[in-house]
């Protein structure tokens, strides 16, 4: 039996990368899947079929996470078309690279709008659900190695991503008594979108492979694999903790 049959799975950011990846391996475990997105619908499209493809029922929804309404409505959707959720993956993320002494307003509210305030009141939205049903519930987010490590030029990021990291351990004791855990997925460096420019400029790309001991980047199937155990009954007295996925790269420093 795959171990999710019967679940309901919320997925943020499910358009493309990490989400998209995390959404079909769901999918392929059985679980119902709630396809969120914001922007252009073709990615959406594209994980629906491929989650449907696994025998799985999914609905796709336009949500962004940094509004309230919008992830309160998510919610809503999710209960409307499966009856409840079980499991939130709050992915959705974003960076934007400036020196700290240039950053603006607009892209401190941005990027701690999507990575931090969407975490904190979808999970709110989530909770206040089960909380009525007396169900328990699964919150993976996923944060980054730089909810602890440093970043240089992108101080809003490492400032969400902590910030969900401090947001993980809180919760994790708060909604403990629910039934509810709440972990966190720190990836290091993976193949997606969001890597784009890296991906595109091969001397920082080969710099940044000579530190990784594994030797190359991660894929999004790696880190599928980890939220979906994390999904399963197998970590079910898992919570409160953050899981390092960046094959050995943030424990790799070398005295010069
Ligand atoms: N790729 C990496 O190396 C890496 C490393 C560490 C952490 N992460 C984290 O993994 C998560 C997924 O990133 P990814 O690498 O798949 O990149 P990605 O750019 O492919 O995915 C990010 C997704 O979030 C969505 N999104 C952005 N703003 C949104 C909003 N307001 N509402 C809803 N969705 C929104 C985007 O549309 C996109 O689908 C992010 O939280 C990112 O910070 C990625």
């Amino acid at each position: 039996m795959s171990s999710l049959a019967g679940r309901t799975a919320i997925i943020t950011g499910s358009s493309s990368g990490i989400g998209q990846g995390i959404a079909i391996r769901l999918a392929r475990e059985g679980a119902n899947v709630v396809i969120d997105y914001v922007g252009a619908p073709e990615g959406a499209e594209e994980t629906r079929q491929k989650a449907e493809a696994t025998g799985a029922k999914a609905i796709v929804v336009q949500a962004d996470v940094a509004k309230v309404e919008a992830v309160r409505m998510l919610v809503d959707e999710a209960w409307k078309a499966f009856g409840s959720a079980d499991i939130l993956v709050n992915n959705a993320g974003m960076e934007k690279k400036s020196d700290f002494w240039e950053t603006c307003e607009d892209d401190y509210d941005h990027v701690l709008g999507v990575n931090l305030k969407g975490p904190f009141f979808l999970t709110q939205a989530f909770v206040q659900r089960l909380r009525a049903a007396k169900k328990p519930g699964r919150v993976i987010n996923i944060s980054s190695v730089h909810e602890d490590m440093a970043f240089p030029g992108f101080a809003t990021y490492c400032a969400s991503k902590g910030g969900v990291r401090m947001l993980m351990r809180d919760l994790a004791v708060e909604l403990g008594p629910l039934g509810i855990t709440v972990n966190n997925v720190a990836p290091g460096a993976i193949a997606t979108p969001i890597n784009t420019s890296l991906l595109e400029d091969k001397p920082k790309l080969n710099a940044l492979l000579a530190n990784i001991p594994l030797g190359r980047l991660g894929s999004v199937d790696d880190v599928a694999g980890l939220v979906a155990w994390l999904a399963s009954d197998e970590a079910a007295y898992v919570n409160g903790s953050t899981f390092i996925i960046d094959g050995g790269l943030s424990r790799n420093y070398h005295e010069q």
